[in-house]
């Protein structure tokens, strides 16, 4: 058993759950699985009944997605016998019958005889041994227009972790209860204007022995900056296809549209923009983002609005993303509203928008068609203003025919 399974099977991650009823309650609103269907594959019909990976599940994260998807197909494959258990007993608990589960490395995933539609890694593959040979795995058991979804993390957001795994490696802070305590009392003396101080106030999870432990004293981790991640994704047979939340990587958003150097950035290829805000940023944690194989039925994932100017983008059903809210306080001067998407951790992610935009906005209903919403605006404006939309990660695009099974509302 290596180090890393051996440390998982002591300390699974994330802590384990004693039930999905909260989770139910909350994916049980159809809107939510549409945005989310269309978040990873905007040119697909929606359908609930996709067959899913789930690599490196850890206790909860398989049973959550069977939970989120009842129609669905979902594997969970994992290490560690005790995250396997632990999801075992969610299962049994809340009768999935959708969701199979085995002790399995991700190098071996192959051994399954299994392709996906849709397979999730996250925080998985910067633990392993050789990453790309893990990442090549996933991908040959992934469908040729299926798409995934990855998390590794970042590194300059976690340079206090870098130090405090380093401070606990010279003074021997062994991985047990007794240490990962002491740990936690000893956090609670750093010094103002530590580099972890901003990722205890943004990461409850640090108040947790289990995240705790997954963080400080994890025998193996290493982060990818943006132009590491991406050539991570080309080693593994992968292209890039937008991240999880595009507006902290965006030069039109919040403060990088503000700065000095907002057009000399504009002016970059998309990959060395989102470089440079990482650099900019200087606290990204990790990086979520959707991938394809780069053979891609169709090139690429066709996420971009920016890069349709015909009239084909007339048929598109926008569809708000459910984490989103439109606040009508305190406004900037000249705005009507501003939206939030309250995943969002960086401030200055608030996009305004005037009075005329906010009638654009208060028309998307999931149902709806752009050349529907934007009838009597000019289409340039309209063009505009959703693909900014998108790119503040307010909404994403239904890009097929609207599903049949659709009931449409009549306005
Ligand atoms: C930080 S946890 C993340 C769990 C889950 N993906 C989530 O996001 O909640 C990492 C998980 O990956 C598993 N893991 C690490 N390396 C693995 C490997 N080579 N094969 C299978 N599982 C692995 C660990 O056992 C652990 O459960």
């Amino acid at each position: 058993m290596d180090d890393v399974q051996a440390f998982y099977e002591r300390y699974p991650y994330p802590g384990p759950l004693d039930s999905l009823d909260d989770y139910r309650r909350l994916w049980a609103d159809p809107q939510r699985r549409r945005a989310d269907h269309h978040l990873f594959q905007p040119a697909l019909p929606y359908r609930e009944d996709p067959s899913i990976l789930i690599a490196g599940c850890g206790t909860s994260q398989a049973a959550k997605h069977a939970v989120r998807w009842p129609a669905a197909r979902v594997t969970g494959i994992d290490f560690s016998a005790t995250s396997v258990r632990c999801t075992e007993e969610l299962k049994h608990r809340h009768r999935l019958d959708n969701l199979q589960l085995h002790q399995l490395p991700v190098e071996r995933v192959g051994e399954l005889g299994m392709q996906f539609d849709q397979i999730v890694c996250t925080g998985v593959l910067h633990h392993l041994v050789d990453p790309v040979a893990g990442l090549q795995a996933l991908r040959s058991v992934l469908k040729p227009d299926g798409v995934m979804h990855l998390m590794v993390y970042a590194p300059y957001g976690r340079t206090g972790i870098y130090l405090l795994q380093d401070f606990c490696r010279r003074i021997g802070v062994p991985a047990t209860e007794a240490g990962i305590s002491d740990l936690m009392i000893a956090m609670k003396s750093l010094p103002p204007g530590h580099p972890l101080e901003h990722l205890l106030r943004q990461a409850p999870d640090f108040k947790h022995a289990a995240a705790v432990a997954d963080a400080l004293l994890n025998p193996q981790d290493r982060a990818y900056s943006v132009p590491q991640l991406f050539e991570f994704l080309a080693q593994g047979g992968l292209r890039f296809g937008r991240w999880l939340n595009q507006a902290p990587y965006s030069p039109r958003c919040g403060v990088m549209a503000k700065l000095p150097q907002a057009g000399r950035i504009a002016r970059l290829a998309a990959p060395d923009q989102f470089a440079a805000i990482e650099l900019f940023r200087g606290t990204m944690v990790t990086h979520s983002v959707v991938a394809c194989r780069d053979d891609h039925p169709h090139g690429a994932l066709p996420f971009d609005l920016a890069a349709h100017s015909d009239t084909a983008w007339r048929d598109w059903v926008p569809i708000r993303l459910p984490d989103t809210i439109c606040v009508q306080e305190r406004l900037p001067p000249g705005a009507t509203a501003v939206l939030i998407n309250r995943t969002h951790t960086y401030r200055d992610l608030v996009m305004p928008i005037d009075a005329a935009e906010k009638r654009l906005f208060d028309r998307v209903d999931g149902v709806r068609t752009l050349g529907e919403i934007a009838q009597d605006v000019p289409p340039r404006m309209a063009h505009d203003f959703f693909d900014r939309l998108s790119c503040w990660d307010q909404v994403v695009f239904d890009k097929s025919r609207p599903s049949p099974g659709l009931v449409r509302r009549t306005h």
